[in-house]
């Protein structure tokens, strides 16, 4: 009986584990992923955040855009952040390079988190944490964040041609999304986005000549934009605009209202109101924005499940913008081993 008892016990065990197992090899995001290992890292990205924000808050845009850019291409890996001595990385590639902004801001928060729990912490996580305390602070939100995602060691500057660009049409966004499991009505909730930020010249100018012939642009806000950008066509440029011309730096639904004035500001934005499965929704989300923010966070937590690497897959970079190297990446071991000549050669190569 004795013996009998415990097999059973052991049955049930097994059955429990059976349960357990196919759920840890899956390996989803969960909330609270570091309240164990690293309870203090929310709240040092939340330091992070606040403290740029507080000196340019413009930024929250540019935090938002990374993690976005970052899911996009690879998954959500932190793939966007590597840095590349020759210039051949994803943020090097031009629908990254000039435009994309807040690396520093990732790196502040990394830094206070390797001081107080070493390599715990993914870049892949600090981001998504960053673009959620961006909306909180800009949009008077909040959500929970599933984490756990790991850090990929691959950025490839072609790969960045993969995002979704201002010319495309309403139904090469939504393929762009579909593509990435997000839904055509996901598509015109995460253009939300545009709330808030910045845009640079060659995003929208040319383009919007030709939506100047077709009437789909206000003929006085293309005006403004002519004499904002330097008239050497053609020319590379920095100069930038607000995408929301009436609430930049607060994520409101006025976006949405914007679009049916011909005041969007990329084709690509003017595209929602356009075509007759999108356009609904956007009426929708400009009556009510209680709606859009309540999906909009929905989107977001879904959109950081792109593609995510978790458990042991990949690595916890040390340094956001750089891979880890087979010394760093080491518990100790190889530095001890190592005489320091040959340590000293590991790190110079
Ligand atoms: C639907 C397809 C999308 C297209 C075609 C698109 C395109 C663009 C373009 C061209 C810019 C301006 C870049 C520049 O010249 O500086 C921009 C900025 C921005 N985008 Fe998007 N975007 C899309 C979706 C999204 C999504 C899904 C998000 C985030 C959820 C997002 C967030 C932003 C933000 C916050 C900015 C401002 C960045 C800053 O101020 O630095 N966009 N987008
Ligand atoms: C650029 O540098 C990376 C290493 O950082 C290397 O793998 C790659 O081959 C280099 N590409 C070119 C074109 O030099
Ligand atoms: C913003 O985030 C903080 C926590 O970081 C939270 O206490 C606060 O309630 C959030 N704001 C809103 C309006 O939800
Ligand atoms: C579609 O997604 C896959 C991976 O999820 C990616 O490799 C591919 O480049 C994407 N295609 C487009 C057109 O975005
Ligand atoms: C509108 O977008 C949908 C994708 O959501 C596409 O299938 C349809 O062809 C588009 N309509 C027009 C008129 O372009
Ligand atoms: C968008 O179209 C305009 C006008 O045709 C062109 O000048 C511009 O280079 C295009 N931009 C992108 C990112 O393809
Ligand atoms: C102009 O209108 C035509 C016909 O409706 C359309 O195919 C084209 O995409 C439009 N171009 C712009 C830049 O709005
Ligand atoms: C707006 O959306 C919210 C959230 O879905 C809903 O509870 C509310 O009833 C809506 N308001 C109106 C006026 O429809
Ligand atoms: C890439 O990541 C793996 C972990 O997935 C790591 O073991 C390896 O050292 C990394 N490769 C490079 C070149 O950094
Ligand atoms: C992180 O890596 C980048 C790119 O290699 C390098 O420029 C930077 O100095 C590194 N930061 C630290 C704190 O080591």
């Amino acid at each position: 009986m004795a013996n009998s008892s415990r097999l059973a016990g052991l049955v049930l065990l097994a059955a429990a584990l059976a349960f357990a197992l196919p759920a840890a090899s899956r390996a989803q995001l969960q909330t609270g992923f570091y309240d164990a290992s690293c309870p203090n890292a929310e709240a040092l990205v939340r330091q992070a955040v606040a403290s740029a924000l507080a000196s340019n808050p413009g930024l929250a845009g540019g935090l938002i855009r990374l993690h976005f850019h970052d899911c996009f291409v690879r998954g959500c890996d932190a793939s966007v952040l590597i840095f590349s001595p020759n210039g051949t990385a994803e943020r090097d590639s031009p629908p990254n390079n000039p435009s994309l902004r807040g690396f520093e801001v990732i790196d502040a928060a990394k830094a206070a988190i390797e001081q107080i729990c070493p390599r715990t912490v993914s870049c892949a996580d600090i981001l998504a944490f960053a673009a959620r305390d961006s909306v909180n602070l800009t949009g008077n939100v909040f959500y929970q964040v599933p984490a756990g995602r790991r850090d990929g060691n691959v950025s490839l500057f072609a790969d960045a041609f993969t995002l979704p660009g201002p010319n495309l049409t309403a139904t090469e966004l939504v393929e762009g999304f579909r593509n990435r499991s997000l839904t055509a009505e996901e598509m015109v909730i995460l253009s939300g986005a545009h709330t808030i930020g910045r845009s640079h010249c060659d995003s929208f100018l040319f383009k919007n000549r030709e939506r100047l012939a077709n009437g789909t642009i206000s003929p006085a806000y293309q005006a403004l934009l002519e004499a904002l950008c330097p008239p050497t066509t053609g020319q590379f440029t920095l100069v930038t605009t607000e995408i929301d011309l009436s609430t930049p730096t607060v994520l409101d639904n006025n976006y949405y209202k914007l679009l049916p004035l011909n005041l969007g500001l990329h084709f690509s934005d003017d595209q929602l109101i356009r075509n007759a499965t999108l356009a609904p929704f956007v009426d929708a989300f400009a009556a009510n924005e209680t709606l859009w923010k309540e999906r909009f966070v929905a989107a977001m937590i879904k959109m950081g499940n792109i593609d995510v690497l978790t458990g042991t897959q990949g690595e916890i970079r040390l340094n956001c913008s750089a891979v880890n190297t087979p010394s760093s990446s080491s518990d100790g071991m190889i530095e001890t081993i190592l005489p320091d000549a040959a340590a000293g050669e590991v790190a110079a190569s």
